[in-house]
């Protein structure tokens, strides 16, 4: 394992996408574990899916009990560049986390503007601020989606990934290129984080898990794509939390080539459970904890509310993460089971909706 090189204890740190699922999720943990730290989270709380989910987040975070810590939430734009700058300038960040992003593959195609704006020229300035204001890590979210539809698996970070079935994934290599780019050029600690399909309470509305139970609710019939012919390697929310945490703590060493100019301090790994469920499996488990959790009644008629359709655009038939690197460097890897994550899943879904 590697060792702790970065102690976040009393550190100022920047979260962006803060108000977002995994943001909000990692704030929480960080507050709740780290002595006497400086959060900052930026957000620009966008509509993307519905802003009181967000704004829910925030409060979570607000109740979180902070253990001397301080927490100040900025809203505001990645994509601006100013802003960030501003920000830079005022808190002097020891470690940024980049979460903000235009999620979603299918969105990309419908609306591809602002993943060149979030995720593009947001992270872009989010380096040209490391590159002024020196920090001891930077790391980021980038995703499996950019192993397209790689033939083998599991998904190593060996492989090669140059050929993105989507913009979403096209513009999350492209953040490991310039991440790359800017470690070699200014000596700035990077590490890439590709994560695999993360669920869990409070997550995002438009993914399948969450859509699925919003449309059994309503009584209306939920499309499986590819025919159900689909593997995933479903990763619950505080795995993910746990390695954002490890990998924080261990920045990439600043080292000297034979040509005496720096070796990139650059990382990549990859977060996923290792471990794919088929579609149809997942959606199994999903309705028999929503119906344990009394979302849905006993008697739910889930046949007929499911309907077997072809793959979309963008998709792709498997995912499936080869956490070996962050075994060995980290000392961790995911482990929640599908039943445990969905069961909390459905009890927050009970409860923030008010079902009775
Ligand atoms: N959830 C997953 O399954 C998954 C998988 C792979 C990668 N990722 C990546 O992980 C990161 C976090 O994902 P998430 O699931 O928490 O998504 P999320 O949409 O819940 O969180 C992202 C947050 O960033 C904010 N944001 C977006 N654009 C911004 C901008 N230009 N300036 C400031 N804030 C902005 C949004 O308001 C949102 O609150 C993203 O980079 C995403 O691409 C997520």
């Amino acid at each position: 394992m590697l060792p702790i090189n970065v102690d976040l204890t009393e550190k100022t740190i920047l979260v962006t996408g803060a108000a977002g699922f995994i943001g909000s999720n990692l704030v929480m943990e960080l507050l709740k574990t780290v002595q006497k730290c400086n959060i900052v989270g930026l957000d620009n709380l966008n509509d993307y899916y519905d802003v009181s989910l967000k704004k829910y987040r925030l409060s979570e975070i607000e109740k979180t009990n902070k253990k001397g810590s301080k927490w100040t939430f900025v809203k505001g734009n990645i994509a601006d560049k100013g802003t960030v700058e501003n920000l830079f300038n005022n808190y002097k960040f020891d470690l940024v986390v980049n979460l903000a992003a235009q999620a979603g593959v299918r969105y990309s195609i419908t609306n591809p503007d602002v993943y060149i704006e979030s995720n593009i020229i947001g992270f872009y300035n989010i380096l040209e601020a490391c590159r002024k204001h020196p920090v001891e890590h930077l790391v980021y979210a980038s995703s499996s989606s950019v192993y397209g539809t790689n033939k083998k698996i599991p998904y190593s970070t060996e492989d090669k990934v140059d050929n993105p079935v989507s913009l979403y994934a096209a513009t999350k290599k492209s953040n490991e290129l310039l991440a790359h780019a800017y470690s070699k050029l200014y000596n700035i600690p990077s590490t890439g984080l590709r994560f695999f399909t993360v669920y869990g309470r409070a997550g995002r509305p438009d993914m399948a898990y969450f859509g699925f139970t919003d449309k059994l609710i309503k009584g209306e019939t939920i499309k499986i794509f590819n025919f159900g012919n689909c593997e995933r390697d479903f990763t619950y929310v505080d795995d993910i939390v746990e390695g954002i945490k490890r990998v924080m703590q261990r920045a990439p060493e600043k080292q000297i080539g034979e040509d005496g100019l720096p070796l990139p301090p650059y990382r990549v790994y990859n977060i996923g459970n290792n471990h794919p469920e088929n579609l149809l499996d997942f959606v199994n488990i999903l309705q028999e904890e929503l119906v344990s959790a009394g979302v849905l009644p006993q008697d739910y008629d889930f046949e007929s509310h499911k309907e077997l359709v072809p793959m979309q655009p963008g998709d792709v038939p498997v995912t499936y993460a080869d956490t070996s690197a962050l075994e060995s460097d980290m000392g961790f890897k995911p482990n929640t089971d599908l039943k445990t994550g969905l069961k909390i899943f459905a009890e927050w879904y009970k409860d923030y909706y008010k079902i009775q």
